[in-house]
This record gives structure tokens, C-alpha cells and sequence, in this order.
């Protein structure tokens, strides 16, 4: 339990969540990491701290290079529960001259812990001096919560980044460069889909401000996972692409199935996308989970849902997840329905709904089958998949 010297006079004094599987309805395969920074100058300063149970190994880190009560400050850059966790006790522990955090910050930090905590705000363009090395502050609200903000530190050129350009992967690494690509670009995306997805926008103008600003970047700290230091340039034009959703020759077929007959009618709807050259990921929610739908729906501009009718309702799981992707405000989406029923069919109705109240355009009334589908009800799967896919290469010229 070391700490990890990442720049002159700044070290990763963070913890590693190994067994964590489930952040707050996000499957974490691999795992996370709580990262926090610790700089060595006139006025040793703490960047964040970790989720509570985690308190005694980021004490350990820090203790094996200085003394916990020599922090003289704590910067919170993003209130929420795996950063300031132990936000309160290393404020009794260290005894700092001053805890920052942005204004929002303040508020949120002094509702979760219901006191005053005698924090000091940090606003836009307000500069920390800390002896040798500075701390610049963008407050960037709704990135992912009000109160965030972000760190620049000029003399070594090091972003810190809280939840932006993270991921959850518990790794040894401390920096990207021993990753592997692959898992790095699916960690980052599916972390993108599932937390910042909704505040797209936002991100868009961040980096324009980012790159007017000129700045030299030779690290990104974020939050979560490792530094980015090799593959800088990479993950700043994955984030510009991923937040512009442009339209891509890409289709998620969606369904879950009682006995098996909407499952029929998705893969003849595969057939017909992919017979337009269209990429298709077909996912039975009996056997996914919706973080993963959503890291699929984020490179995708059609998503066509299939659901059983089941007590006159839409079946549970897909409700679900229709739910959760509702929430992360996925843009342009065409989209339609599809599925089999017994004796009253309400699904489809219901399902076109769910999709025009997340501003999928739909292409079609939907395509239902009574009890198993015959060869003329498969024909028409077939159909919906090819129009789906003529429709969105009309969308992608
Ligand atoms: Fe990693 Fe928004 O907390």
C-alpha cells in the first residue's frame, strides 16, 4: 500500500476496489479504482479523497510518504460518495488549515454529512498557490453533478479530471500505457455511455474551452482507472465523437423472449439490418445487462425493441432497461418495435410509446406475431430490418 509518484512532487495516493460489481446499477466487471493525489509542496495538498471503506488504504499510501497530518489542504473536486466518502474523517484526522470545494460543492457536501464542514469555496479562474506548483479550478457543473469541477496544475501539465475521461477497471497500472487498447476504449466508453452520456452537450463545450485554452496536457488524473499519459490525444477525440452521437451505420436489436418467439423475430430483423450492411448487436436482456446496453446503444443510431406481451404489460426486463436508457438521453435513435402475444398484443402500443418519450423517430407502427410467428409475420421482421437499415443509411449520407 504505497504511494505512486506520477509527476515531480505529486503521487497517486488512491485505493483499489477489486470486488466491487455493481456501481449504482452499472456493472463493474473489472472492478474500480477511488484515485486520489497527493502534492508534496509548501502546502501539501490532498486532490480528492475515496470511498469510505477505503479510508485506511488511502491513509496507508499517504502515510508511506508523509504524515497525515502534515495535509495542510483537501481539495473535494466532486462530491459524491466514492470521492468524499471519508471526506469528514480525513478533515478530523489531518486537521487541515482549509478543505475547498466548489460553492455547489459546499452545499452538497454539507447535505450529505448534515454539518457544517468549514469548507472554503473554489470558483472558476480561482488560483490555489501551493508553493512551487499551482491549482487551477473550472467549476463544471452537471459534469457529471452540479457541484463538479476540475484541477489544472500548469508546471507539470496535469488535468485532474475527477469522474471525466475515467473508468471503472481495478488495475496495478497506474498510468494507460500497459492497457490494452481494446479494454481501455470499451472501459471508457462504457463509463461515458453510463455516467456522462446525458450531459453531452456540456462535454462538447468543455472541450472546445479545453482547446481554446491552449494548455499543454501530460496527464489526465481522473477518478477511476488509470492516467491517461500515452493515449491522451485518443481518449480527448473519442470523447468529441461519442458526444456529437452522429448518425453511424450501427443497430442494436433489443428483446427478451417467454418461449422463444420473440427471439425468433429478432434474428429475422438482424437478417434484414445486416442484408443493408448495417453492424447489429442483438441483445436478449435475459442474459445482458443494461450497462452494457448502453455502451451498445452510444455507437449505435437505431435501436429496435422486441417484448412479449405479458399480463397486458411489456415484459419486465425491458421495461428496465427502457427505463435506464431513457434516463442517459441518447440522441438520434430511430427506431421500432416488435413481438409476439397470445390474446390482447398491448406491447407494441406500449413500446412505440416508451420510444417516442426518449425521441427515438420511429420508422414503423411496429411488427407483432400471435403465438408463434408464421413465415408471413417472419417476412415482415425481415422487412423492418431492412427498412431500419435503408432508413438510417438515408440518416448516415
Ligand atoms: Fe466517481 Fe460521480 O463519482
Amino acid at each position: 500500500m504505497k504511494a505512486h509518484q506520477i509527476a515531480d512532487k505529486v503521487y497517486w495516493v488512491g485505493a483499489v476496489d477489486w470486488g466491487i460489481r455493481d456501481f449504482h446499477g452499472y456493472a463493474t466487471e473489472r472492478g474500480s479504482t477511488y484515485n486520489a493525489y497527493l502534492v508534496i509542496d509548501e502546502k501539501v495538498t490532498l486532490i480528492d479523497t475515496v470511498k469510505r471503506p477505503f479510508l485506511n488504504e488511502l491513509l496507508t499510501r499517504i502515510s508511506s510518504i508523509i504524515d497525515p497530518e502534515k495535509i495542510d489542504y483537501i481539495v473535494s473536486n466532486h462530491s459524491e460518495m466514492d470521492h468524499a466518502g471519508c471526506i469528514r474523517e480525513m478533515i478530523e484526522i489531518c486537521k487541515p488549515e482549509k478543505t475547498f470545494a466548489s460553492p455547489m460543492g459546499i452545499k452538497t457536501l454539507e447535505n450529505h454529512f448534515n454539518t457544517d464542514l468549514n469548507l472554503s469555496p473554489l470558483k472558476t479562474g480561482d488560483i490555489l498557490e501551493l508553493g512551487s506548483k499551482t491549482l487551477s479550478f473550472i467549476e463544471t457543473k452537471m459534469l457529471h453533478w452540479p457541484d463538479s469541477m476540475i484541477a489544472y496544475m500548469k508546471e507539470e501539465g496535469i488535468l485532474f479530471s475527477q469522474d471525466g475521461f475515467g473508468m471503472h477497471l481495478a488495475t496495478r497500472n497506474i498510468f494507460d500505457d500497459d492497457i490494452p487498447e481494446y479494454v481501455l476504449e470499451w472501459e471508457a466508453e462504457k463509463y461515458f455511455a453510463n455516467i456522462l452520456m446525458p450531459y453531452s452537450n456540456k462535454i462538447i463545450t468543455l472541450l472546445d474551452d479545453i482547446a481554446e485554452m491552449n494548455i499543454p496536457i501530460n496527464l489526465i488524473a481522473n477518478d477511476h482507472g488509470p492516467i491517461w499519459r500515452k493515449h491522451i490525444t485518443k481518449i480527448i477525440d473519442l470523447y468529441s465523437k461519442w458526444s456529437k452521437h452522429a448518425y453511424t451505420p450501427k443497430a442494436v436489436v433489443l428483446y427478451d423472449t417467454m418461449w422463444g418467439a420473440t427471439a425468433t423475430m429478432a434474428s429475422y430483423i438482424n437478417e434484414g439490418l445486416a442484408s443493408q450492411g448495417i453492424e447489429v448487436q442483438t441483445i436478449p436482456m435475459s442474459a445482458s445487462h443494461r450497462s452494457d446496453v448502453a455502451t451498445e446503444i452510444l455507437s449505435a443510431s437505431a435501436l429496435i425493441v422486441g417484448s412479449p406481451t405479458l399480463n397486458n404489460n411489456i415484459f419486465p426486463s425491458i421495461v428496465d432497461v427502457l427505463t435506464y436508457i431513457k434516463g442517459l438521453k441518447p440522441k438520434n435513435l430511430i427506431g421500432a418495435s416488435f413481438g409476439s402475444f397470445g390474446w390482447s398484443g398491448e406491447a407494441i402500443k406500449q413500446l412505440n410509446a416508451h420510444l417516442q418519450s426518449m425521441n427515438v423517430e420511429l420508422i414503423s407502427d411496429g411488427v407483432k406475431a400471435k403465438y408463434t410467428p408464421d413465415s408471413t409475420d417472419l417476412d415482415k421482421c425481415y422487412q423492418l430490418g431492412q427498412d431500419a437499415g435503408k432508413a438510417l443509411l438515408e440518416k448516415c449520407k
